[in-house]
């Protein structure tokens, strides 16, 4: 099993803070059955500054330790959208992890993303289920899918009301670990969603 976004890189952003607390969480994920961890760090958020070049220092050295558990790792990140980003981090050369304003339907939306997928990007909206102008707007949901644009939802989130579950729309699902500050994890939610882990993994070709 495999997750695709969290805040486990320590040191870099509003998640992990060291890299023993990282190498903790990281046996419990392992013990858990996750094999493969892609680190997904803050880029240009708002309100939590990162360092590119400190997140890539920092993910070169927890890689060693990942690969003494036995843990496959890739870098990434999550990136909130503006219409000026520049920078990201893609999972796997072409991925990007993006995350959206919660409260106010971001304008450029659409056209950003388009430009994005453009430059060949292939895009995957963090945590859908946080966006309260997405939720219920099904014409903006399916402009979206046949943008072939995929969709996250963070564990928590997982229940049978679940709107985007509900109607088969999520393709990928994560923890976002944050580190203990936020609720512990539900990892029996990755065996009992295992279709779309299996959906997942054929997306990204693990
Ligand atoms: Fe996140």
């Amino acid at each position: 099993m495999f997750d695709i976004h969290n805040h486990l890189l320590p040191g870099v952003d509003d998640g992990v803070k060291n890299f023993d607390e990282s190498i903790k969480f990281l046996e419990t994920f392992k013990k858990n059955g996750i094999t493969t961890v892609f680190f997904t760090p803050h880029l240009n958020h708002p309100s939590v500054k990162t360092n590119v070049a400190k997140i890539k220092e920092n993910y070169e050295k927890i890689k060693i330790h990942c690969e003494e558990f036995g843990i496959k790792s890739f870098l990434g990140s999550e990136i909130y959208l503006t219409p000026d980003v520049k920078e990201f981090i893609p999972i796997k050369d072409y991925f990007l992890l993006v995350e959206l304003p919660t409260d106010i339907y971001p304008v450029y939306l659409l056209d950003k993303l388009f430009d994005l997928q453009l430059e060949g990007y292939e895009i995957i909206l963090a945590h859908v289920e946080r966006y309260k102008w997405l939720e219920g707007n099904g014409l903006l949901v399916d402009r979206l899918k046949h943008m072939n644009v995929y969709f996250q939802v963070n564990l928590e989130a997982l229940n049978g009301s679940n709107y985007f579950l509900k109607r088969d729309l999520v393709d990928f699902i994560a923890t976002d670990f944050h580190g203990e500050k936020r609720s512990s994890i539900d990892f029996s939610l990755f065996r009992k969603y295992n279709d779309i882990i299996e959906k997942g993994k054929s997306i990204l070709k693990l």
